[in-house]
């Protein structure tokens, strides 16, 4: 199983990534320090939209190791009704990780489980109305716990900071239980919100918008990524 960088991440989500020009948004974020991206992938039914497939995942993983240049970790965030399905083929694309959210999982335990035979890191996510304790007796089986802190689906979306709490909630439970799990926030992550995560016990901050939404992807990757390490103390 790879292991994802380590210390804390701003993660640049693709959703929100200039599509002409995807793969120089990629060349300045890893310019800037990015050593992580997510790529959303939705089926229009778990979520209302559409997203990514495996040939992205491919092309990163390829062109990072054209360029010789350090690789970059890439997670898949499975927005999909059939996580279970539809997880190998993100695995034999060259994921490091892949990401299922718990309220498509008829048995959370299993698809964790079968994430790690995949031979990628296993990650569990959150909608808004779902609470922590339902990720909480599963976090020895998990290496990252990501809260969705926005309603999942769209870039741009506003921060929900009821999601704090539950970050959190999860922090104190993977410090209690001596876990090595990760926990992540994902959705409306700004250098504002990213101080809020970063402060409640998220170390992974996923962002699109923040990140690839401004002029100078490197200089916004750089500031989010010093706000969250200066916020980050647990
Ligand atoms: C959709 C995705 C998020 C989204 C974040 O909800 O899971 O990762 O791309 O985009 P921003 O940072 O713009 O909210």
């Amino acid at each position: 199983m790879r292991n994802a960088p380590s210390g804390v991440q701003v993660v640049p989500s693709l959703l929100s990534a200039d599509l002409s020009r995807l793969g120089e948004c990629l060349d300045e974020a890893r310019a800037a320090g990015a050593r992580w991206v997510s790529v959303d992938v939705m089926d229009g039914h778990f979520v209302p939209n559409i997203g990514f497939g495996p040939d992205l995942v491919r092309m990163i993983k390829e062109r990072a190791r054209l360029r010789r240049a350090p690789g970059l970790f890439v997670d898949a965030h499975l927005m999909v009704s059939n996580p279970e399905e539809v997880a190998p083929f993100f695995a034999r694309a060259g994921a490091d990780m892949v990401v299922v959210h718990w309220e498509a999982c008829k048995d959370p335990r299993r698809a964790l489980k079968g994430l790690r035979r995949l031979g990628v890191a296993a990650g569990m996510a959150i909608k808004p109305r779902t609470p922590a304790s339902r990720l909480v007796p599963l976090l020895g089986e998990m290496d990252l716990a990501l809260v969705m802190s926005v309603e999942p689906g769209f870039g741009g979306a506003k921060f929900l900071s009821s999601a704090m709490p539950k970050v959190a909630a999860l922090r104190r439970a993977v410090s209690a239980a001596g876990l090595r799990c990760r926990v992540a926030v994902d959705g409306g992550i700004n250098r504002t919100t990213a101080a809020a995560a970063a402060r409640a016990g998220a170390e992974c901050l996923v962002a699109g918008t923040a990140v690839f939404g401004e002029r100078d992807v490197g200089a916004a990757f750089k500031a989010l990524q010093r706000t969250a390490e200066n916020s980050f103390n647990h």
